[in-house]
Parts: structure tokens; sequence; C-alpha cells
């Protein structure tokens, strides 16, 4: 960390307000946060594709496949994960500034990082979708058999059962994911984002 000196910051000759103008809408991060087999992706990946049908420049950037490239050299550690979100929210933030909406869906079970994160963003660009699940639900579900293997001990540091998962305070949308249907939780969002004029 800190390692870069005598680097300046360029101001880009088109600006992400420009890119709005041109788009025809706002551009922010959904942040979305929850245990394993909680529903991110699916419904983070369900809201990308009604944002595209409705012709809003989106894109989802999910934690299976970030980590398959861009983070492949991270693990599961407090300190590996916290790398893991810092770069994604400057990812994030990169989208943010090209004018589109974007979706992450990554665990993120750290409140402190998640803070990080917000950090980097102006006001009303960081939304925060917390996807509230009970850990029974979600290990009831075990769409990838996780949860067995980390009880079994095959898995180390798994989040919900031997690592923390801290819930957002004041997340700006919470998803009941155990309650509501993808088209609810969907719906939900996309009135959010009308609300907020960003679409
Ligand atoms: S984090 O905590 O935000 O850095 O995690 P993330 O990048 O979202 O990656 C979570 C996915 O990695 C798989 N996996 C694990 N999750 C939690 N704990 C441990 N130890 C672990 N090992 C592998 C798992 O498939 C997660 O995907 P989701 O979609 O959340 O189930």
């Amino acid at each position: 960390m800190g390692k870069s000196t005598n680097i300046t910051w360029h101001e880009t000759t088109i600006t992400k307000t420009d890119r709005r103008i041109q788009n025809g809408h706002g551009s922010c991060v959904l942040w979305f946060t929850g245990l394993s087999g909680s529903g991110k992706s699916t419904i983070a990946n369900a809201v990308s594709y009604e944002l595209y049908r409705l012709g809003i420049n989106e894109y989802v950037l999910d934690g299976d496949n970030i980590r398959h490239g861009l983070n492949k050299d991270l693990g599961f550690s407090e300190h590996d994960r916290a790398e893991n979100i810092r770069r994604i929210g400057e990812v994030a933030k990169l989208f943010v500034d090209s004018g589109k909406v974007v979706t992450t869906a990554f665990i993120s079970p750290f409140r402190s990082d998640r803070d990080q994160v917000r950090a980097l963003f102006e006001e009303g660009e960081f939304i925060e979708v917390y996807i509230d699940c009970p850990l029974e639900e979600c290990e009831r579900r075990d769409p990838k058999q996780l949860y067995a293997k980390a009880r079994r001990g095959e898995i180390k540091d798994f989040t919900g059962i031997d690592s923390p998962y801290e819930a957002p305070e004041n997340p700006e949308i919470v998803i009941h994911s155990d309650k509501v249907t993808v088209e609810e939780a969907v719906e939900q969002v996309l009135h959010y984002l009308r609300e907020k004029n960003v679409i």
C-alpha cells in the first residue's frame, strides 16, 4: 500500500456528468451484501436484466467471477477479504464514473470494509442492498454444498460458520430474500432507483 510516488491525477476530457447526460440516466453502485446462499447473485442478475431491458447501461461484478481473475490471488482471511472488497470498490467507482449502474454481489462481511467503499463515492452513488436471509435458510438451500463442507471442517473461515458476518446498520435497501420472490426483490430495487431519479 502507498507505494506509488511521482504520479499526477489527470482529469478526463469527458466527465461523468457528460456520460450521464448522453445515457439519459444516472450512475451508481448497488452494493449487495449478504451470506453465501442468501440470493445476492440471483437478485443482482435479475436486477441487471431488468435494467438492460429498460435500456439502462448496467454491469454486474460477482464474487465467484472476480475471484477467477482480478482477485484470484486472494483467499478468505480477514486481510484478503478486505483487499478483495477494496479492489472491487475501486473497480465499481470506475464503472460509476463510466456512467453505468453497476451491481456488485460480494458477501463483504465486514462493516468497516463496506464503509471504506462507501467513502469512495459521492452522496447518493453508493446504495447498500442488504440481502437479509437467516443463516438456517442459507444452510438449508446450500446450492454449492459449501455449508456442508464447512460443517465437516473441509472449508475453514466460512462466513456464518467460523467467520463472522456483520449485518449493515443503515442500508439503503433491505431485501428479505426468504420472504419475497425474485420479481418482488427486483421491483423493490427499481422502485428505489426511480424514487432517487437514478433511472
Ligand atoms: S468476500 O467475503 O466478500 O470476500 O467473499 P466473495 O468474494 O463474495 O466470495 C464468496 C464466494 O466464495 C465462495 N467461498 C466462500 N465464501 C465464504 N467463505 C469462505 N470461506 C468461502 N470459500 C469459498 C462461495 O462460493 C461464495 O459465493 P456466494 O455467491 O456468496 O455463495
